[in-house]
């Protein structure tokens, strides 16, 4: 009788060792809960990651989806279907402002369609067309002007692993063996007006993009001055200015737009979502402004008209199933007054973590529920961590066996990324779990 391979040996035999996985096996979840192959119960703050905005199997969303799946599920683009009209709509309104939406499958994807949009406007524009009481005027069309092609982002950032993603991403490990890099994207200092100043004046420059709250950095937010000369800039020299809210976006920061936390008054030219905004279905969109252009052409028109027909796509974005059920992810969000629980929870956890006085923790920052707990700088060597092992994974690993799910950022690093309607219990349960882990370290 020949046993059935593990879930480890099947991953071990077939699937690409691209991660580093922890042992953990999941099989089940409900709530801001999940439970492995063994029937153990975790307490889920990673969220997959800022993903499962509303933790596992909301009802709504279970019922929701299974009326879809036995409707319509998938069509390509060649058609329309209205579940991904009535998407669009709702995003422009969470936006705030003219625009329309492409829909793709993930962050690194919708990072791309910005990239693209980027060197649309830069070889074919001259830049933003002159208005006047709200109406595009036009200027005057230099079909000779220099091409722009120069993207500035971030140290620190994380735009995604496609080739134009792991260019755009501010950090060396994920470029490394994948040399050459695609040409245009130029790294500055995050949060550093002076060197944004300098970016947006070099000469090609086409694009500022940044996360208004770098996630994968390690929970860094951008200061409300500096959006606001990065806008200003940028309206300057005619630049496009993106947001990444793949991580921040939608809820997470206790706003729906991340900008809308930290600095209201400033409006992007672009954004990319993803994560979050299916609550655990794959799907990524952008949001581009109808900001008037002036083409080389001597036309105007809107920026979100720029990518036309034939011009970029994905066989999957935006299938009639994975807005069905984003819909009812963003109207629950809504209804159970989500952003507002997120801040709260947020604030609290915050303070309970500040609370501790651990000597281990060295700072506790975050935005509504994008928390990131920064270990002791001395933490491995006081451990004596076995060589190689960073702090970060070495405590995810011990709030495991506590059962707790958090997700590492960097060497020193633990990230709480909770579901949106987590509750107070919970946060407190995580917080005396992280608590007795900490007391009970084999440190020094
Ligand atoms: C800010 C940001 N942008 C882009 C990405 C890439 O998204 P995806 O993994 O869906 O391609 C991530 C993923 O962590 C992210 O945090």
């Amino acid at each position: 009788m020949s046993l059935s391979p593990s879930t480890l040996e099947l991953f071990d035999q077939y699937v690409i060792p691209t991660y580093g996985r922890f042992a953990v096996r999941l099989a089940r979840g409900s709530g801001c809960r999940v439970w492995d192959e063994d029937g153990r119960e975790y307490l889920d703050f990673g969220a997959g990651i800022a993903v499962s905005s509303l933790g596992h199997c909301h009802p709504r969303v279970v019922e929701r989806m299974r009326q879809q799946l036995g409707e319509l599920v998938h069509t390509s683009n060649l058609y329309y279907t209205r579940p991904q009209g009535e998407l669009a709509k709702r995003l422009v309104d969470i936006v705030g402002a003219p625009g329309k939406i492409f829909f793709c499958n993930s962050g690194a994807e919708a990072n791309e369609a910005l990239y693209k949009l980027s060197r649309k406007f830069g070889n074919e524009a001259n830049g933003f067309a002159r208005t006047s009481g709200g109406t595009a005027t036009g200027g005057t069309a230099n079909p000779d002007a220099p091409l722009r092609r120069g993207i500035i982002t971030m140290n620190g950032s994380f735009h995604g692993r496609t080739l134009g993603g792991i260019a755009a991403t501010g950090q060396d490990k994920v470029k490394k063996g994948f040399e050459p890099m695609v040409e245009g994207f130029t790294h500055i200092p995050f949060n550093d007006c002076d060197s944004l100043n300098d970016a947006v004046d070099a000469p090609g420059t086409v694009a500022v993009m940044l996360e208004p709250v770098q996630g994968e950095g390690g929970i860094y937010p951008v200061s409300a001055e500096y959006l606001r000369t990065a806008r200003a800039l940028c309206d300057r020299r005619s630049t496009l200015l993106l947001f990444d809210e793949v991580q921040c976006g939608l809820g997470r920061t206790g706003d729906w737009n991340g900008w809308d936390t930290l600095a209201p008054d400033v409006k992007p030219d672009a954004v990319s979502w993803a994560k979050g905004i299916a609550g655990g279905f794959p799907l990524g969109a952008i949001w581009v402004s109808s900001r008037p252009v002036q083409m080389r052409s001597g036309e105007v028109k809107p920026l979100c008209d720029l990518l036309g027909p034939g011009s970029h796509g994905t066989t999957f974005g935006g299938t009639p199933l994975i807005c069905a059920g984003a819909l009812e992810v963003l109207s629950i969000i809504e209804d159970e007054r989500l952003l507002e629980n997120a801040r709260n929870q947020g604030r609290h956890a915050v303070e309970a973590l500040r609370a501790l006085q651990s000597p281990w923790i060295r700072e506790v920052r975050g935005v509504g529920l994008m928390l990131g707990i920064e270990l002791a700088a001395d933490f491995g060597s006081r451990c004596a961590l076995p060589a190689g092992k960073a702090p970060s994974i070495y405590m995810v690993e011990r709030l495991h066996e506590a059962g707790l799910l958090t997700i590492p950022s960097g060497t020193h690093i633990l990230r709480w990324l909770p579901p949106l309607n987590v509750q107070t219990t919970e946060v407190e349960e995580a917080v005396r779990i992280l608590s007795s882990v900490l007391a009970s370290l084999p440190c020094h």
